[in-house]
């Protein structure tokens, strides 16, 4: 039987010290990948890197500020020069912001967008030259926000909404270089975020019920659901696969009601 196989190569993952990106940098060790853990809550980051140390893989942490370029672009020299050849980057770090468009503020829209967009363009920028050298591959962290919105979440939206376009705009522009660029756009997941807006309920057991309902399998993602389609669109079995949105979503988007 084929498995997934990374092993050789080294997977940089930003927001890695998150609950997704947590466990894309855990799925990525178990496919054979060194990881570098890199957030910008360097504890967040020192907690994944240790876990997978303790199951026997190889993981250092680095914090960054994915809005500045060169935090990034010192942590990948540093990862590949002591955990060995990039084949992967993922890019999971992001921020969430609430509100319409009637009541956003400007300064809190820039602020997401430095995070989730120009982050995510400064992270793949930064990552080109060492991809090209491994035939590498890259996954952004899409939505389902992208295709249908989020409630009070217009700014959200639309970082998700330019995450997919830029992760199509990159592919068209590194195939050439032979280096693969796809999203996963998850529905609701049961961790990060979500539970960053539970936090802010008076009832969030009901949150958790409404959520589930919206899933045609009937409950939200667990992080390693969407860890698992992230390691597979980097790994060689995704080779033929480019500018695509996989929706790891439970049906969310095509349920009616
Ligand atoms: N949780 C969900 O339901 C859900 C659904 C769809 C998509 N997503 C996407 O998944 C990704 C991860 O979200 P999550 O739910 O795991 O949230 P999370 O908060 O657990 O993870 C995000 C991580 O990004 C880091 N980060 C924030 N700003 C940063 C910066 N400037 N530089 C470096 N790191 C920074 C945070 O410290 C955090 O560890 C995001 O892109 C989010 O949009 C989440």
């Amino acid at each position: 039987m084929k498995t997934i196989d990374l092993s050789g190569g080294m997977v940089f993952i930003t927001g890695g010290g998150g609950s997704i990106g947590g466990a894309i940098a855990v799925e990525a060790a178990h496919a054979g990948a060194s990881v570098a853990v890199a957030d910008f809550k360097l504890d967040a980051a020192r907690q994944v890197a240790e876990t997978i140390v303790a199951h026997g893989g190889v993981a250092h942490a680095y914090q960054v500020d994915v809005t500045q370029a060169e935090s990034v672009r010192e942590a990948m020299a540093d990862a590949v020069e002591g955990l060995g050849p990039m084949v992967g980057l993922v890019t999971a770090a992001a921020i969430l912001r609430t509100g319409s468009v009637a009541t956003q503020s400007e300064a809190g829209w820039h602020e997401i967008m430095a995070v989730n967009v120009e982050g995510t363009f400064k992270s793949v920028q930064a990552a080109v030259e060492y991809l090209r050298q491994t035939r590498g591959a890259i996954v952004t962290l899409g939505s389902v926000s992208a295709y249908i919105g989020s409630e009070e979440g217009a700014a959200y939206t639309t970082t998700k909404g330019a995450v997919l376009s830029f992760t199509v705009a990159s592919a068209g522009d590194l195939a050439p270089l032979g280096i693969r660029v796809n999203a996963v756009s998850p529905g609701w997941v049961d961790g990060g975020f979500t539970h960053e807006a539970m936090s802010h309920m008076d009832d969030p057991q009901q949150l958790v019920e409404t959520a589930n309902r919206m899933h045609y399998l009937g409950r939200m993602a667990t992080p390693t659901d969407v860890a698992n389609a992230a390691v597979w669109l980097l790994s060689d079995q995704a080779a033929f696969v480019t500018g695509t949105s996989l929706l790891v979503d439970g049906g969310y988007m095509i349920k009616r009601g």
